[in-house]
This record gives structure tokens, sequence and C-alpha cells, in this order.
């Protein structure tokens, strides 16, 4: 008989692979958990999620996935406190912007408690995966894709929705150097840019290429029609400082509404800061580079946390940022990772105890 935790059934792995894990270096999204959550739509529903020992998937060539891009997918994280309580970050809000991004690529939406039940059993079952060390954290990568076949341009009569996880340290080694984009986009008006669509990574990568070979980490994306506004990063939402002012763009068809970033908003208001939301030209910054109001610059995202920005790129030339002693981006990462890692009171109820 298998075991069944919140209404989940458990097949466990024969084997386990943590003690080859180094916890104490670990990279990004490199090795991967023993258990995954597995839970396919067939018949027109959402057959009941298992966890599953982490494996290879079997797929028709013609899977939809392949041919067509129909796949979205969420990041999350889970933290280890000093008691070993386990806790995740608005997850919710995670749940809801992953049907949100399947609405958007007509996939079938999913039930609350199928993702829900299914990561809190997940994480019960490789609660030993999940680091303790600061900075480190167990990376939660929920996907559903089309796996039915057939090469009829037109959505698939199969999904394959998986939590697989990660025991990941941090996303950027040191602080990162930016492109101003001027030529590619990102994403356009009634398109798929606010959906976590893997196409719209796909579409970056090339663009991005260019920029590393550049020099750079990373490409800002303006918008699409004239290129004169900043959107946001690779996979981070953008914040800048001008004197004492934080300013973050408002979000749009073409931005992912960042959990990061509207976290950041509320915490940033609550120390005092002044913020603004507001759309941010390139001028602007450009400008405030030269005249040095320009403070300070940093993405947001789950993966990335707070990643100071060191400088940027745009027509040709660089800009360096200052390097100052007190930044936004070091008060805003202590207070939203202490709240993550339950090490302070957390007055917004963003923790969520597993
Ligand atoms: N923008 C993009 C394109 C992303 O991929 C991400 C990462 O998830 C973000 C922004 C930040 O979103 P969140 O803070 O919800 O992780
Ligand atoms: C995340 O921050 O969780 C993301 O999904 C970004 C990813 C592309 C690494």
């Amino acid at each position: 008989m298998n075991a069944i935790i919140n209404n989940i059934e458990i097949i466990k792995a024969k084997t386990t692979k943590i003690n080859d894990v180094d916890f104490d270096n670990l990279k990004f999204g490199h090795v991967f958990s023993d258990h995954m959550l597995e839970c396919n739509f067939k018949d027109g529903k959402w057959q009941a999620p298992k966890v599953v020992p982490y494996q290879a998937i079997a797929l028709d060539p013609s899977a939809k996935i392949f041919h067509y891009g129909q796949s979205v997918f969420e990041g999350m994280k889970a933290y280890k406190d000093a008691n070993e309580d386990v806790w995740l970050f608005r997850p919710l809000d995670n749940f809801k912007r992953l049907n949100i991004s399947s609405k958007r690529l007509a996939i079938p939406e999913l039930p609350e408690n199928y993702f829900m039940d299914g990561l809190k059993t997940l994480l019960q079952v490789d609660n030993g995966w999940i680091p303790k060390k600061d900075g480190s954290s167990l990376y939660i990568r929920p996907f559903v894709f089309a796996s039915g076949g057939g090469f009829h341009a037109s959505p698939a009569d199969a999904y394959k929705f998986i939590i697989a996880t990660a025991p990941s340290g941090a996303y950027f080694s040191g602080k990162v150097k930016v492109l101003i984009e001027e030529k590619y986009s990102r994403s356009a008006n009634g398109g798929v840019g606010f959906a976590k669509a893997g196409g719209n990574y796909a579409g970056q990568f090339y663009p991005t290429q260019l920029a590393i070979d550049k020099g750079y980490h990373q490409v800002i994306w303006t918008d699409d029609n004239t290129h004169e506004y900043i959107e946001e990063a690779g996979a981070m939402n953008i914040f800048v400082r001008i004197n004492d002012t934080l300013i973050t763009g408002p979000t749009s068809d073409r931005i992912l509404d960042g959990i990061t970033r509207k976290s950041i908003i509320e915490l940033a208001e609550a120390e005092g800061i002044s913020v603004e939301v507001r759309k941010i030209s390139v001028q602007e910054v450009v400008a405030a580079a030269k005249d040095g109001s320009l403070k300070e610059m940093f993405g947001a995202g789950t993966a990335a946390v707070i990643s100071p920005i060191a400088g940027f790129g745009y027509k040709d030339a660089d800009y360096d940022l200052p390097e100052l002693d007190d930044t936004y981006a070091s008060t805003l990462k202590k207070r939203i990772t202490d709240i993550q890692t339950n090490k302070a009171e957390d007055p917004f109820g963003w923790r969520y105890k597993v």
C-alpha cells in the first residue's frame, strides 16, 4: 500500500540521491530532489495528482509542447528555519498566476487543492532536501505543458502538471551589468508577456546572448512600441532609485506581475521610502546617471531575490552606478528574506507554514 498524505498518493523512490549533494556549495537549479508531483489532464479533467520518484518523462513526438509551445511555469521557494519548520512565501499568488498564464495559452486551469495539497505533500516527502543555510532554499518549479499530440495547430487534449524541486543557492553570483535593449522586444501589447509562458524565455535567449557577448549579464527590455521606457529584465522586475525615491514601472500586458515586486513596494512604503509606480523613460535614467541623482538600480524576483545592478549600457555608452554603503536594495533584501525565512514578524501575512 502506498502512503497517502493530504489525499495525495505517494510512490516512494527506491533510492535517494541526497548523499551525493554538497549542500554547502549549491548552484541554482542544478540538482533535483528525489520526488516530483505529477498530475495528468485527460478525458476533459485533471486527474488526482501523485508524488512519484523524480524521473524522465516519455512523450509522443507529436506532443504539442514540442511544436506549438503550450507551456507555462512558476517559480517559488521553500525555506527551513532554525526549528526545522518549513515556509513558503505567498504561494496562493503563484497558484493564481499559473492559472492566469494557463488561460492565456489555452491550457486547462488547475484546481487549487491539487496545486496546494500536492505541493505541501511533495515538500513533506522531500523535507530533507530543503536547505537550512542562509541564502539557500529549495527552488520549486511548478509547470504545465501540452503532452497530447497531433500536428494540427490547436490546443492539445492532454496536459501534464509537474512540480519539480531543486535545492539551490544564489541565482546571480555578484552584481549584475545590464544592457538596455533598443532593438529586440520581449513582448507586445495583446501578447503573452504577462504570462509565465516558456516561449517568453526562449525569445530572450538570442538577444541576451548578444548582450553577454558584449560583456553584460542581462538585458533590460524596453516597450516594443518606442523602446523609450524601461519594462523588466529577463527574470526580474526592475526598480530604479533616483535621489531618495524608488520607482518601478506599472505592470501591463507586457510585464510579469512579480510577487517579489509587489512585496517590495509594500515593504518600501512600510519603511517610509517614497515609492512611485510609473513609467520610467530611458532618457530619465541616463540623465540621472549623468547628473549623479541615479543612486541605485536593482532587479527583483523569486530566483534573483533582490539583485543590485552595478551599471548599464545604452547606445554604445556605459554608465556605472555609485557604490553606496546603505542601499535600499540591502535594506529591502533583508526585510523580505527575514520574513520569508521566519526571522522577523510578518505583519503582511505573506508567510505560509507547510
Ligand atoms: N519578470 C520575469 C520575466 C520573471 O521571469 C520573473 C520571475 O519569476 C519576475 C519578473 C519576478 O517575478 P516573481 O517575483 O513573482 O518571481
Ligand atoms: C523565478 O524567479 O522563479 C523565475 O521563474 C525566473 C526563472 C526564469 C529563473
